[in-house]
């Protein structure tokens, strides 16, 4: 089973955004994590498109794209041209989630669906086959250095389940709260991707921590 790991550019020193960047290109992190708020679907604003074009100039790895916005297929196209490889947008913002995955799809990009914490796993049965990945919240989203919900272990094992069942080739991402303490066990639950924020830029050795996920 992959285990990928996708540090969240949302915990790097900002005013040292390249310094981060040569530090992922340099370790064995799969994937750039990328969160977009919008100060709407979320209490927060980070950053967006022009940020995202910087840093396509200098990453090495997948930029993977987490859109926490309303509306988000207004802005599909905007992201696939600033470099996103990766998007993924979320259930509880979109009211035409198939029209959007084919959307995002048709510009030849990966496309998954993002749930929040009280958002059923079951809501995804009918378009599960198409997607690239599902991204679980294990926080609530709009901030990075939050505990994280234990309760999301049951929706990995129930989401792992359904694609067991499907014969389908998703992943499954976990957002939030993900530390070198409970990697192992979320790897063990059927994640495939772990996002980690605070645990890689807060460390002390943040390309070793990347490590310890990764290994975990
Ligand atoms: C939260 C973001 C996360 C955040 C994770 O809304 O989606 O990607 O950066 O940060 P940590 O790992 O610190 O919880
Ligand atoms: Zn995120």
């Amino acid at each position: 089973m992959q285990r990928l790991i996708a540090p969240s550019l949302l915990s790097a020193d900002f005013l040292h955004l390249g310094d981060a960047i040569e530090m992922i290109n340099h370790s064995e992190a799969d994937w750039f994590h990328c969160d977009v708020m919008d100060g709407r679907f979320v209490p927060n604003i980070s950053f967006g498109i022009p940020v995202i074009q910087a840093i396509k100039k200098t990453a090495r790895k997948p930029l993977d794209v987490h859109l926490m916005i309303v509306e988000p297929e207004k802005y599909f196209e905007a992201f696939a041209k600033a470099g996103a490889d990766i998007i993924t947008f979320h259930y509880e913002a979109c009211t035409h989630i198939h029209r959007a995955v084919q959307q995002i799809k048709s510009l030849r990009l990966k496309a998954g669906v993002v749930l929040n914490p009280h958002t059923p796993v079951m809501l995804l049965d009918d378009i599960l086959s198409d997607l690239d990945l599902v991204l679980l919240m294990s926080v609530n989203p709009g901030f990075g250095g939050q505990k994280f919900i234990e309760r999301s272990y049951q929706k990995i094992g129930k989401l792992s389940q359904m694609i067991t069942e499907q014969h389908s080739s998703t992943l499954i991402e976990v957002d939030g709260g993900v530390t070198t303490e409970n990697a192992s066990a979320l790897f063990e639950a059927g994640a495939h991707v772990l996002v980690a924020g605070n645990a890689v830029f807060k460390s002390p050795d943040p390309q070793d921590t990347i490590s310890k996920l990764k290994h975990a």
